[in-house]
């Protein structure tokens, strides 16, 4: 293989640097870029749900008051993870979080699976002074954000901001957002974004259906009806699959 090209290269620093450099950007490259493309990091996972106005202000907060700098929001698919937290972490939960929230830090716990761990009193009380929950705690208070209220303005542009990026809020939905967290301080909206913060549960897919391939044979009790339930049922099977 050697040549004068490759004598070329071999004496020259910088010209060997860029090679390198050309070289090691493309194994990026190989590695990045099907990501982007692929269904299961671009889709939202199944039963992801759009945020609620009162939700998107509270992750404002959250991103505003730096809790990421000691919580992530991503389970890993390790044993223990699991058994702590919960079901790990997939792409397509965060496909509408712009920037995500993954983290990189664990000072305190993982947050990705804390909704509906406590309650909302609870998570008053933890945010305004930790301590008087949890004793050994070294998480900053945050009381101010129970007297601090939210400002409709900056949901709607919030709002509109994301749904620049790809959020698929409804105009009526960003209309209505002024009203939806009227009254509420910034810390309602963080406590909110905190519960919000769980495994996406597909309900409408399941329940549009109702018959089930394994119910069918159910109404042979009423003889009369039974060849009909029979008929129904290879076609019900066949859309009840693409759909879970
Ligand atoms: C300096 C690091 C630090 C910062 C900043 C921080 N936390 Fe924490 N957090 C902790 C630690 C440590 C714990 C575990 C002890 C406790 O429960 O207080 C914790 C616990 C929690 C818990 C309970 C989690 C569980 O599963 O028990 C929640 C919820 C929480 N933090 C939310 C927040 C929010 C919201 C913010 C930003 C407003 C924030 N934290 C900022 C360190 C931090």
């Amino acid at each position: 293989m050697s040549g004068p090209l490759h004598d070329k290269i071999e004496r020259n620093i910088g010209l060997m640097g860029i090679l390198i450099a050309v070289a090691i950007s493309f194994g990026g490259l190989v590695e990045i870029l099907p990501l982007m493309h692929q269904s299961s990091t671009t889709q939202p996972a199944p039963g992801l749900k759009i945020r609620t106005p009162l939700e998107v202000a509270g992750r404002d907060v959250y991103i505003r008051e730096g809790c990421y700098n000691c919580h992530s929001q991503m389970v890993r698919s390790l044993h223990e993870e699991v058994m702590r937290y919960g079901p790990a972490s997939t792409a397509g939960e965060s496909v509408w979080d712009h920037p995500f929230q993954w983290g990189s830090k664990r000072t305190g716990p993982d947050l990705a699976r804390v909704g509906g761990r406590y309650s909302d009193d609870w998570h008053v009380i933890h945010l305004k002074n930790p301590r008087d929950v949890v004793p050994e705690s070294n998480m900053p208070g945050y009381p101010w954000l129970a007297a601090t209220p939210l400002k409709a303005d900056d949901v709607v542009a919030e709002m509109r901001a994301l749904s620049r990026v790809g959020v698929p809020f409804t105009e009526q939905e960003i209309a209505a957002a002024p009203a939806a967290v009227e009254g509420h301080t910034q810390m309602d909206a963080l406590i909110a974004f905190l519960q919000s913060l769980k495994v996406p549960k597909p309900e409408a897919p399941v329940v549009t259906p109702p018959p089930t391939p394994e119910q069918a044979p159910a109404p042979a009790e009423t003889p009369a009806e039974a060849p009909a339930a029979g008929e129904a049922a290879p076609a019900t099977t066949d859309a009840a699959a693409p759909a879970q």
